[in-house]
């Protein structure tokens, strides 16, 4: 019997079980109420508050700058317009790395002020202490491995990460300490495909992907991205599925039009 189809509200229990039955687990990008609602009522299993919303909403170049405060009014929004998903919020660069106890700080804020159901954290092994004391609060945690985007000047580019063996074994250690130290899941990003599968194999608990193929229990993508809001960003990994760029130019040009000719509004569009 299908999991995800008998279910009013999806836990972090839910998808245990979907990756136990084969499942594939749906996430999304989601950082406002008018979008998350749409998301939400499609069906979507998982709706991450994710920090690309610096990117996305913002427009800054990296993720670095948005801040708790504003991760908050964001994850609040979205969650305000969730029936069914299970809401995921990014925790900010700098709330988190410092010391284990402002971790658990950021993150029982995170959940107080938002209403949020989980908490995503970047990184491995350096960050268990904040991850486990986060987790003594029963605050769910998502890890994040790969591409972390947090940690772009580190690395300096947004290319594959752990290709050479040396950091795919880091990885699977990484993966094997995050799922023993009781995080829920791990979003995988851009890595190749070989190693992803063989982390979801290797751990029981499930493997989202971002540019890390097909051999895992779900996928994730920044929905600005999947839906062509964004025309500039086209890695390899991105399927598009509209191009709405386009078509809100379009939109908005009829409108401009509408307007300048003063076929808008006509008398049924007036009291
Ligand atoms: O912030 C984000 O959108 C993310 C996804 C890319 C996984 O972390």
């Amino acid at each position: 019997m299908s999991v995800h189809k008998n279910v009013k509200r999806v836990t972090t229990h839910t998808l245990q079980e979907m990756k136990v039955n084969n499942e594939k687990i749906s996430m999304l990008t989601g950082y406002d109420f008018s979008m998350a609602k749409i998301i939400d009522s499609a069906g979507v299993d998982v709706i991450l508050v994710g920090d690309s919303a610096s990117n996305v909403m913002a427009g800054h170049e990296t993720t670095l700058p948005i801040t708790l405060d504003q991760m908050i009014y964001h994850a609040a929004s979205v969650v305000r317009a969730v029936e069914r998903a299970l809401v995921v919020v990014d925790m900010p660069f700098g709330s988190y790395q410092g010391n284990s106890k402002e971790a658990l700080s950021s993150a029982i804020r995170i959940m107080k002020e938002s209403g949020g159901h989980a908490v995503k954290l970047e990184g491995g092994t350096e960050v268990l202490e904040s991850i486990s004391r986060i987790l003594t609060a029963g605050i769910p945690v998502m890890g994040h491995l790969g591409l972390t985007p947090q940690s772009i000047y580190k690395f300096g580019t947004y290319v594959v990460r752990a290709k050479q063996e040396e950091e795919a074994k880091r990885l699977i250690e990484d993966a094997k300490a995050l799922e023993n130290a009781g995080c829920f899941s791990i979003v995988l990003e851009k890595i190749p495909a070989d190693l992803a599968e063989r982390v979801a194999k290797e751990v029981s608990i499930p493997i989202i992907g971002i540019g890390a193929g097909g051999g895992v229990d779900g996928q994730v993508l920044v929905v600005h991205d999947m839906l062509g809001i964004n025309n500039d960003f086209n890695p390899r990994f991105l399927r598009k599925y509209h191009n709405l760029f386009e078509e809100m130019t379009n939109a908005v040009q009829s409108y401009i039009k509408d307007v300048r000719t003063g076929d808008f509004p006509n008398k049924e569009e007036q009291y």
